[in-house]
């Protein structure tokens, strides 16, 4: 459990000496301040009356005036709370940066990712919701949430949204430490849903009591997303570095994708989680998961507590849905055979695919945009691509990926051809992988590979 007086110790001295992962941004905004979330009271299953509601996407926000002035001025509300004000966008990006920095109470990089993050968007709706009227200007004052308002969703790998959310580029929801050019083409996120219920761990994380180790929706198109929104290295840029991720509205928008793929994955497969029976065991896959227990602010300054266990049924408890999780064709899943760094199957189609990676070993420095090379005919040719979003990460840790492969990465899977793995050279971000130069890159090192097609 989160030890808060440690939390606040540990942000305090921080903010005293200036070190650590306090950052000046600009304009004489100090980033951070004591983290205040004291005497809370249990989160309780049915205590939110709202009526179920969808979040709905991106496209249909910048449609929709109604909703768009909302969220505009729910995010002016949070910008205009006093900076030491959980409800602000100040706290609520400090609050993430503070679950990111490694140790004890780190929320990535495990069975913990997706349970955290849908708690965060939750406590966020709930603050932006009471503040869709604000009037601009003072101190807000906030009203009990809104039943009908809820957050949206940037389903980026939808076709339809090759750009950076229209909704997202201006007033309150703007913000300027963003990359310039958004590149959209991260890969698709949807082949996470062909993760079997059989192995959890792929899907959620694995147990922070074996060390942990980040699941595929983790190491997909969400850490590129990241990257191509903000800038990773210094100077840290709001969503491109964990520590100040938070600060840009579209946060929320974004994990709300990972989320909407989570409730999907779990409609489908009866919520099964980290707490469901191992057959093979009879007991829990991981046992200590469902007491996880995290404090949050709610709209009216009130903290809470909340665990796994008050999340999983997200609809009844947290009031919310997304659009199709039931039109979705199920993603066709090929077992790859691995020896070495050798991977085969002579049944890999023509088309452009995914391809999950088990226990995959990286190059240092172990995180930032990855080539996978293919040895076609003696050559080394770039065939696809992922991204490792976060803190640098132990070599041994065991982690999934879901990269993208190319047709041509697809035709050297079906000749047995050997795979490398290099680090994307840094000035190629965003580019299409075919104009990367590639070097010869550290062998391919799996337990496990899937090629997943859509
Ligand atoms: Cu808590 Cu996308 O990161």
């Amino acid at each position: 459990m989160a030890n808060f007086d440690a939390i606040e110790r540990r942000q305090f001295v921080a903010g005293v000496l200036g070190v650590g992962s306090t950052f000046v941004l600009g304009a004489g905004t100090a980033f951070g301040g004591p983290l205040v979330c004291r005497s809370p009271k249990p989160f309780r299953p049915g205590s939110d009356k709202r009526p179920i509601a969808e979040r709905r996407t991106v496209e249909a926000l910048a449609a929709n005036p109604v909703w768009k002035a909302q969220m505009l001025k729910g995010y002016a509300a949070m910008r205009a709370f006093h900076p030491n004000d959980p409800r602000s966008l100040n706290q609520q990006g400090n609050l993430h940066n503070v679950m990111c920095s490694g140790g004890a109470i780190e929320v990535h990089q495990s069975d913990r990712f997706l349970a955290w993050h849908r708690c965060f968007l939750y406590f966020q709706e709930r603050i932006v919701s009471s503040n869709i009227h604000y009037s601009g200007s003072g101190a807000p004052t906030p009203k009990p949430p809104d039943p009908k308002f809820r957050l949206a969703v940037w389903d980026w790998e939808a076709t339809s949204t090759p750009l950076f959310p229209s909704a997202f580029t201006t007033g309150s929801l703007h913000d300027p430490r963003r990359h310039s050019a958004y590149y959209a083409n991260e890969g698709n996120i949807l082949p996470a849903l062909s993760v079997p219920a059989t192995n959890p761990f792929e899907f959620y994380g694995y147990p922070v009591g074996g060390a942990g180790g980040s699941p595929v929706l983790e190491n997909g198109p969400h850490g590129a997303i990241h990257m191509s929104t903000g800038l990773q290295t210094a100077p840290y840029k709001d969503m491109g570095n964990l520590s100040t991720a938070a600060l840009d509205p579209v946060f929320c928008a974004h994990h709300g994708n990972i989320d909407r793929v989570w409730a999907c994955w779990q409609d489908a497969h009866n919520n099964v989680t980290p707490n469901s029976i191992d057959p093979s065991t009879s007991s829990p896959f991981d046992a200590a998961w469902i007491h996880n227990t995290w404090r949050f602010t709610d709209w009216d300054g009130q903290c809470y507590s909340i665990t796994p266990a008050s999340i999983i049924d997200y609809k009844q408890n947290l009031r919310y849905t997304y659009p199709d999780c039931g039109k979705r064709r199920e993603p066709r899943r090929l077992v790859i055979s691995v020896s070495g760094s050798r991977l085969q199957s002579a049944e890999a189609g023509g088309e452009a695919a995914s391809l999950i990676l088990n226990d995959l070993q990286i190059p240092a420095p172990g995180y930032g945009r990855f080539v996978v090379i293919a040895s076609i005919n003696g050559e080394s040719r770039p065939v696809g691509r992922f991204a490792l979003f976060g803190h640098p990460m132990a070599m041994v840790m065991r982690r999934s990926v879901l990269a993208t492969l190319s047709p041509e990465g697809v035709a050297a899977l079906r000749t047995g051809a050997s795979f490398a793995v290099a680090p994307e050279p840094a000035d190629s971000g965003g580019l299409d992988i075919q104009v990367v130069r590639v070097t010869g890159g550290a062998p391919l090192k799996v337990t496990a590979a899937t090629l997943v097609a859509l």
